[in-house]
């Protein structure tokens, strides 16, 4: 008999704390199915997700003898960081890794200059653009006439970034299957350099960094390349029945227009373009 009631009182003390751990799991599920910004603000981080090989927009550089990234969007990112009083913390990968990892929930936002496309916007919600840009053609010095025609280049070897708007752009607007593709833009540039290729579309000012830097490389005489848009914006997972990002995107939204009406973006643009020198 004092053996059952010992049973039946450890049986009873099992029940209680099972039911303590469900309340407390009931709770984090309640904040699972919560706020994204005060997730985040709980956290005191900003995951931010980046391909840190795109001057001036994102791209290392050492300041104080420590590799940092900087850029752009990093300076953007800052920002965002400060408003909602948490610190940045990168995830640098490949550019065609960045949606994934929004959608895994490795990163809370994707700050690389990702232009807004129809495509993307199936899988993720961008933020109001930050700046906007254009695209050119990168050739060798001295062949700036390679290029007349958006159809020339269907004769020759275009280098792209995988999984970028100018990929889109040039394997499946124009229709080119032979296209190389790699996932960072230095080595496109090497590429151009050592004649494996003969031209890369990518943006104007990416391009106007690099060609400071590889030697013998050239923008190109021509407007190909022009009809693609090349913007940034911030891009966050959608919204699920577990995490509401709506007021995440409102914040973000209210840092740019802040950074906007007080005539910051071209500023930063322009520190950025100096720092990737
Ligand atoms: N704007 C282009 C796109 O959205 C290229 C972006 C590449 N960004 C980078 N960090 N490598 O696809």
């Amino acid at each position: 008999m004092k053996g059952l009631k010992k049973l039946l009182g450890l049986i009873l003390a099992a029940m209680m704390t099972m039911s303590l751990v469900g309340c407390s799991s009931g709770s984090d599920n309640k904040e699972a199915s919560g706020d994204k910004l005060q997730q985040i603000k709980d956290a005191g981080v900003l995951k931010v997700g980046t391909s840190a090989e795109y001057a001036p927009y994102e791209f290392h550089k050492k300041v104080d003898g420590e590799d940092k990234i900087v850029g752009f969007d990093a300076t953007v990112a800052e920002e965002i960081a400060k408003d909602l009083g948490v610190k940045v913390e990168y995830t640098d990968m490949d550019f065609d890794g960045l949606l994934g990892a929004l959608e895994a929930e490795k990163v809370d936002v994707v700050l690389a200059c990702m232009t807004p496309n129809e495509e993307r916007k199936k899988s993720v919600d961008f933020s109001e653009l930050l700046y906007e840009d254009s695209n050119v053609c990168v050739v060798k010095k001295g062949k700036e006439d390679l290029v007349k025609s958006a159809d020339d280049l269907k004769n020759l070897k275009v280098g792209i970034q995988s999984g970028t708007t100018q990929a889109d752009y040039v394997t499946n607007v124009l229709g080119i299957t032979g296209a190389k593709q790699l996932k960072r833009v230095p080595d496109l540039m090497l590429e151009l350099q050592n004649g494996n290729i003969d031209v890369i579309v990518t943006g104007k000012n990416v391009a106007e960094i690099n060609i400071g830097q590889y030697d013998g490389l050239s923008i190109g005489n021509t407007t190909v390349g022009k009809e693609v848009a090349e913007s940034t914006a911030a891009a966050v997972k959608k919204s699920s029945d577990k995490v509401d990002n709506a007021s995440f995107i409102k914040s973000i939204n209210t840092t740019i227009k802040r950074l906007k009406d007080e005539n910051k973006m071209d500023g930063f643009m322009q520190e950025a373009l100096k720092l990737a020198e």
